[in-house]
């Protein structure tokens, strides 16, 4: 089978609906959570990706019973520090960094040597970032310079911390939550604000932890060693997969959709208020309560007129995973747009906002890149009809599906490599983009 796609029409006008798959960071923090519990949890929709399947088999290796069905995915755990497994043992955390460093928060009390792994992309990135905090509960690392392979070897007499999360990133936050669960006494956490599916977890499932929310911070304390009951939970959808729809939508002349069951998270929604500024025509209806959760139908409209953004940095931690996909509206807007204290972008699965800035360059828009900030010269007129090449980005899923959008609402003649980095977030990504009229070989 062809590692690589090419597409050579714009998409022509559609008006469907859709199904998205289902949350990826709901899915891992079900599954990782539902290990800690001694009763049986189940879960429906979960989304069956590489990140997902990584984090199943890491669990399996340390001792914990899964079922998967066509339907559902059983979890029966083994309770607060009742991982079972041989001394040296190895787990590979794949691409995902969610796994990589919230897993690690699991095993500060796991007492035999534990070595992590990951693949090419997950071995760059920083793991100093969690290995900081977490050796305050009283856990031995090993490592160079931070990155995978690390050692780790835990302790039963974990000390509760202190921390100051200062990245917004919601992996360190959840990473120490995890270590605060099975740790006797308060560890308290100021967190800069961050996608917060960890926090409303813990609430639904009345464990003790306690939220005061600030402009800027939430202060979280979290009293240790409560038993963890069963986690029932219905996945929604992932709303930084729909995304890849709602910027084709837009941008597609005279379509429309609807898309239905969200995660409408406010801590995810930076998209949908970046969106709604340039003008981009979305709604949502439909909301429901799940579980501490926020779901609902999203309908989306193709949009004329593209206005530019200067973006507000406080949207920059709930839309952090679907910044490529804004350059893509914002290198269509009637001038110029600017986004900045964005360098945590560069620290993903690929250094994202390079990304961006070589997407755009191909396409033909100026655009003005830092280490931290990009400025794009949009052009509502953009049109492609050169051979363009897209590869050796690291298998990032979310480089390679911005580039299908951007085929297939601009144009041009697209050669796009590493097809298979989208069963890491989103498998069925190629196949619902087909359901809409695209031609792709
Ligand atoms: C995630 C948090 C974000 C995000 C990632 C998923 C999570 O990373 O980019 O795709 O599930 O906690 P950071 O916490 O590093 O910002």
């Amino acid at each position: 089978m062809s590692k690589f796609v090419k597409i050579n029409k714009k998409l022509t006008g559609f008006n469907k609906k859709l199904l998205i798959d289902g949350d990826k960071s709901l899915s891992i923090r079900w599954a990782l959570l539902s290990s800690q519990s001694i009763k049986k949890s189940k879960a429906s929709n979960l989304l069956l990706s590489e990140d997902v399947i990584s984090t199943l088999n890491c669990l399996k290796k340390l001792g914990v019973k899964i079922k998967i069905s066509k339907k559902f995915c059983m979890i029966r755990g083994l309770g607060l520090n009742g991982f079972k497994y041989k001394e040296n043992l190895i787990l590979n955390a794949g691409n995902s960094g969610t796994l990589g460093r919230l897993i690690l928060g699991l095993l500060v009390h796991s007492k035999k040597k534990i070595k992590l792994k990951g693949d090419i992309s997950l071995s760059k990135r920083d793991f100093i970032r969690v290995i900081k905090p977490l050796k305050k509960f009283g856990a031995k690392f090993n490592s160079n310079y931070g990155k995978l392979p690390i050692k780790i070897q835990g302790t039963n007499f974990t000390k509760p911390i202190k921390y100051f999360e200062n990245k917004g990133s919601a992996q360190c936050k959840s990473a120490v939550m995890f270590a605060a669960l099975n740790t006797f006494g308060e560890t308290i956490i100021k967190a800069k604000k961050s996608r917060d599916h960890t926090e409303l977890l813990f609430k639904y499932l009345k464990l003790p932890i306690k939220i005061t929310k600030r402009e800027k911070y939430d202060i979280i304390k979290i009293t240790g060693k409560h038993n963890i009951p069963a986690l029932n939970y219905k996945i929604p959808s992932d709303i930084s997969s729909a995304a890849f729809f709602i910027v084709l939508t837009a941008l597609t002349k005279n379509s429309s959709l609807k898309i239905k069951n969200v995660n409408i998270n406010p801590s995810r929604m930076g998209v949908f208020y970046i969106l709604k500024l340039m003008g981009i025509k979305i709604s949502i209806f439909n909301i429901k309560n799940y579980k501490g959760e926020k779901i609902a139908d999203l309908m989306i409209k193709s949009t004329n007129e593209i206005k530019p953004i200067n973006c507000p940095i406080k949207f920059n931690s709930s839309a952090i995973d679907e910044f490529l996909l804004i350059f893509l509206v914002a290198a269509k807007a009637k001038g110029i747009s600017y986004f900045k204290s964005l360098s945590e972008l560069n620290q993903k699965e690929s250094p994202r906002l390079k990304w961006g800035s070589k997407i755009l360059n191909k396409i033909g828009i100026k655009n003005i890149v830092t280490k931290n900030s990009i400025k794009i010269f949009g052009n509502p007129n953009i049109k492609i009809n050169k051979r363009i090449i897209i590869k050796d980005f690291l298998k990032d899923h979310r480089v390679f599906m911005t580039s299908v959008i951007a085929a297939l609402s601009f144009g041009g003649k697209w050669q796009i490599f590493d097809k298979d980095s989208i069963n890491t977030s989103f498998p069925s990504f190629l196949k619902k983009v087909g359901y809409l009229g695209a031609k792709i070989d």
